[in-house]
């Protein structure tokens, strides 16, 4: 994924993009580990920098490490934040960063938004949840938010057309499966409670859903 014009297509994929990080950091902020001052937070994936950028508002107290394996979307993230906000920056995957830091465990909370959705079922969601998991104390929440399949089967059709119809009222015209080129890898709600607990967390407690695209608690089992 190509860092120009990136938010603009989620926003017109992805119902409530404007709000969505300012909405994850809410909710990571009032979790019990990370409301704390000076909290340690891992940002999984950090794209071209919303997460970031909400986090540095709403929590300057924050201490806060961003990780992404591309690059572009790195630098992107930097040139966003600008100089003088101290961010421990990564190029690299969780999975890797767990791999290179023997210290990378520890953090009162991390957000992953819309990293979990790219990554095959293969073995590699269970991999890259496994090195979240590892990242956080015992109890800390990650809120993960992920294009998700429906478990409404009946209203699939629905909900497919609906997603159409929103995406081309945004001025896009992509169908659901030309977006599924784009590398996608969505699981269901079943799929996805396995693979957290064998990642070494509790059951996902689902906080909001626009469509598709559902927003998760997850807390490190003790
Ligand atoms: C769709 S973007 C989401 C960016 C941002 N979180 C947002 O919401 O706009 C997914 C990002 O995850 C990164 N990524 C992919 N695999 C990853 C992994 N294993 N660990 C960390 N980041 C990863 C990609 O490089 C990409 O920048």
């Amino acid at each position: 994924m190509h860092p120009a014009g990136y938010d603009r297509l989620q926003s017109q994929v992805i119902p409530g993009y404007g709000s969505l990080a300012r909405l994850a950091v809410a909710l990571l902020s009032s979790s019990p580990q990370a409301q704390i001052e000076g909290s340690s937070v891992l940002v999984a994936g950090c794209g071209t920098g919303a997460e970031l950028l909400e986090a540095v508002a709403q929590r300057p107290d924050w201490r806060l490490t961003a990780l992404d394996p591309s690059d572009e979307m790195l630098q992107a993230s930097r040139d966003r934040l600008g100089e003088g906000v101290p961010i421990r920056w990564h190029q690299d995957t969780v999975e890797g960063f767990v791999a290179a830091d023997a210290e990378a465990g520890g953090y009162a909370g991390a957000l992953s938004v819309l990293v979990l959705q790219s990554l095959p079922d293969d073995g590699s969601k269970l991999a890259y949840l496994s090195a979240l998991a590892q990242c956080l104390q015992l109890g800390a929440q990650l809120v993960l938010v992920d294009l998700m399949r429906s478990s409404l089967t009946s209203l699939e059709p629905q909900l497919d057309a609906a997603w159409d119809r929103f995406q081309r009222a945004s001025g896009l015209d992509l169908t659901r499966d030309q977006l599924a080129s784009e590398g996608l890898h969505p699981i269901g709600l079943a799929r996805l409670t396995s693979l957290v607990n064998a990642a070494g967390f509790g059951d996902p407690a689902r906080v909001f859903q626009a469509l598709g695209f559902e927003g998760f608690l997850l807390q490190k089992r003790g």
